[in-house]
């Protein structure tokens, strides 16, 4: 099993997109996949089209619920949903001792090939849990000036995870989205972030595309809904370039 938290403390920068179409990419390669929404707007399990009224991550992480109560089954892929009082949640997960470590022991002895995990755009104890569970972490990202300067962040978040919770913790990558890299700006930006010799970018990048948005308000992956789009080919290479660094073993400490 190997499970991948998609992260930035950005909003807006593409994690819910990414997490959901990667899931899809991998489930329709035939992976059994666990899609985990730890943000409280629940963008990620309305676009699965499950209802966030249920039971949720917040209840399975504090032990008021099992893992088979809380987990909805959907056609090619299993999703531990959201719900609006998260933030509640995550307050009270922070009170508790050992509290990084909820995610994972409750991840433990599972059989999926991935768990793709869809981070809240903070790095608070829920973006704490997520990555003391992950074996890789993908960093989606616009291209905008400054970018760079968040990812330090989140760079020592898990420079020091990796020291002291989870040694296994590696960058899969930064994903650019609805940026074009070949422009003289993006070669820029591109420069300034390949300074530091923790980061790998993706050769892959996500263009801007409607169907993206489209596909999430109808409740389907872009696979789903636009199979001859830019997206869905974007998603699809992206799942390939990830299949291959983690068969290579490519993946940057
Ligand atoms: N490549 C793209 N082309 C067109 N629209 C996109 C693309 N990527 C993301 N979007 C749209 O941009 C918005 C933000 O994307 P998304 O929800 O994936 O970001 P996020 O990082 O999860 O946001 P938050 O930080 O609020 O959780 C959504 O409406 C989504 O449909
Ligand atoms: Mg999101």
């Amino acid at each position: 099993m190997k499970v991948i938290s998609i992260t930035n403390n950005k909003g807006g920068t593409g994690k819910t997109t990414t997490s959901y179409n990667l899931g899809a990419a991998l489930a329709n390669r035939n992976h059994k996949v666990l899609l985990i929404d730890l943000d409280a707007q629940c963008n990620l399990t309305i676009a699965a089209g499950v209802p966030t009224t249920g039971r949720h991550i917040g209840e399975l992480l504090l032990g008021e619920a099992g893992f088979d109560e809380v987990v909805v089954k959907k056609d090619g892929f299993d999703l531990l949903p959201a719900h609006r009082m998260l933030l509640s949640y995550e307050y009270r997960i922070n009170t508790e001792p050992d509290s990084g470590f909820f995610l994972s022991e409750n991840l433990e002895g599972k059989d999926y090939d991935f768990v793709i995990i869809d981070c809240p755009p903070s790095l608070g104890s829920l973006t704490v849990n997520a990555l003391v569970a992950s074996d890789y972490f993908v960093v989606p990202m616009q291209g905008e000036n400054f970018a760079y300067v968040g990812l330090d962040e989140i760079l020592q978040l898990t420079a020091k995870i990796r020291r002291r919770m989870n040694p296994r913790i590696k960058l899969a990558g930064i994903l650019f989205n609805r940026f074009d890299m070949r422009t003289k700006f993006g070669q820029m930006v591109l420069q300034k972030l390949m300074q530091n010799p923790m980061v790998r970018v993706f050769e892959t990048s996500i263009r801007q595309d409607v169907s993206l948005m489209e596909s999430t308000a109808f409740a389907q992956s872009i696979f789903a809904y636009a199979p001859d789009s830019r997206g869905a080919s974007d998603f699809s290479k992206l799942c390939d370039e990830l299949l291959e660094l983690y068969g290579e073993e490519k993946i940057q400490q």
